[in-house]
């Protein structure tokens, strides 16, 4: 149903240039690191293009026809980022460079008006450095403390103490997809409590949004982060979602260009939303190659992209423990239903890079090290990890060739 002959994945897997392109050696490229980035399609290429040969001009400023374009276009784009997370205003989304430029906004404006001694700031055991070390900081400064949901020898979250540890907590920051393990962290059960307790919550979601439908009004979140280039989009931009009411009310974090109403020598008056949040000249083509990536995905289907990647992690599961003799080890939730489409593991005693050294040879791209989780390496005994990420481009034929990958990593360092 989903090798590369499937019609449509086969129309998708063609509308990836460079999924054509043999690797130096001569293999098909196997492109398993979609958690770090994501490849792009054709027609987000080609938006970049299109847009610096018919539209280039300075946005929110020009009276003249073609800065009126180019500001359409950014702004047509924020509203396609809207509807694709299902924001009840398009002026809910603010652009960011990435997830973490994003959750530094929050901490940086948010956290400083809102937190002070005392007050606890609630975060998960599984997350990236982006979502651990701005609130480290954050705490730091406020004299706030930074509390964790634990997680299990699985990466999921035990919610025993959940109530517990709750009290007092003012923020509650977690990931809504884990980039090491790929568990799936259970919102609807966290997020209704940490409202009642009286927290706001945030939720990294640069491991979500590219992979499943994520709708911010259902899951009624207050912030949400995500990147562009993890969503077939280009690098160096993403977004910030919040609620109005909570951006509304928020100081500016960057100054300058852009994000002010009107200013004097002494003092300064700022923008509306969104762009009270955008100082100085935006990535103005970024941002629409981003609409058009947000496009493709939709005409692709985010029903259809989870179950494209759930069919995938399950047949990846099933293969990967037929080395499990020759000792390789598979971490994260045993069932494929709860995690996403990313898969960490170990074989014998190699370490992960020379494991993603000799799968290189073979075509197969997958990440090895922390992967920015350096604490629930720490916490799990893991020195590294090499990990293979899914998405829709993605076919049995690539997770074959992973599996044919590790078999022979297997037979150079001679394991049983
Ligand atoms: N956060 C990205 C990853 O997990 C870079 O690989």
């Amino acid at each position: 149903m989903i090798a590369a002959a499937d019609p449509k994945q086969a129309r998708i897997v063609a509308d990836f240039p460079i999924l054509a392109k043999p690797t130096s050696r001569g293999k098909r490229l196997v492109y398993l690191d979609s958690a770090a980035s994501s490849q792009k399609p054709r027609v987000v290429i080609d938006a970049l293009v299109h847009y610096y040969e018919n539209d280039n001009a300075n946005i929110h400023r020009g009276v003249y026809e073609l800065a009126a374009r180019a500001t359409e276009q950014f702004e047509a784009a924020r509203a396609k980022v809207a509807r694709f997370v299902n924001a009840a205003h398009t002026e809910e989304i603010v652009w960011t460079r990435n997830t973490t430029e994003a959750i530094n906004l929050v901490s940086f404006s948010w956290g400083l008006a809102n937190l002070g001694p005392g007050d606890a700031i609630l975060t998960t055991q599984l997350e990236h450095h982006s979502n651990l070390v701005p609130w480290q900081l954050l705490a730091a400064k406020t004299g706030a403390v930074l509390r964790f949901i634990p997680a299990d020898a699985n990466g999921v979250l035990v919610l025993d103490e959940l109530d517990d540890l709750l009290d007092g907590v003012k923020l509650v920051a977690m990931t809504h997809v884990s980039n090491t393990i790929g568990s799936i962290a259970p919102l609807a059960t966290i997020v209704p409590r940490a409202h009642a307790a009286g927290a706001v919550v945030l939720v990294d979601a640069a491991q979500s949004v590219p992979h499943m439908p994520v709708d911010v009004q259902a899951l009624d979140v207050d912030f949400l982060a995500a990147s562009g280039h993890k969503m077939c989009g280009p690098t160096g931009i993403g977004f910030l979602y919040g609620k109005r009411a909570l951006l509304d009310a928020m100081p500016p974090f960057l100054t300058g260009g852009d994000m002010i109403k009107r200013v004097s020598y002494e003092t300064t008056s700022f923008n509306e939303l969104p762009w009270k949040f955008e100082a100085g000249t935006s990535n103005i083509a970024d941002a629409i190659a981003l609409g058009t990536a947000v496009d493709y995905l939709s005409a692709v289907g985010m029903d259809w992209i989870r179950a494209h990647e759930l069919v995938l992690t399950s047949y990846a599961l099933e293969r990967l423990r037929t080395l499990e003799a020759r000792g390789l080890a598979v971490y994260g939730p045993p069932r494929a239903e709860d995690r996403a489409g990313v898969i960490s593991f170990n074989l014998g005693d190699i370490h992960a890079h020379d494991l993603a050294s000799i799968l290189d040879v073979e075509g197969v791209c997958v990440r090895a090290g922390h992967h920015c989780t350096m604490p629930l390496m720490e916490k799990m005994g893991w020195p590294a990890t090499a990990r293979a990420s899914f998405y829709l481009y993605n076919t049995e034929e690539d997770v074959d060739a992973l599996v044919a990958g590790l078999e022979k990593a297997a037979d150079v360092f001679r394991l049983a």
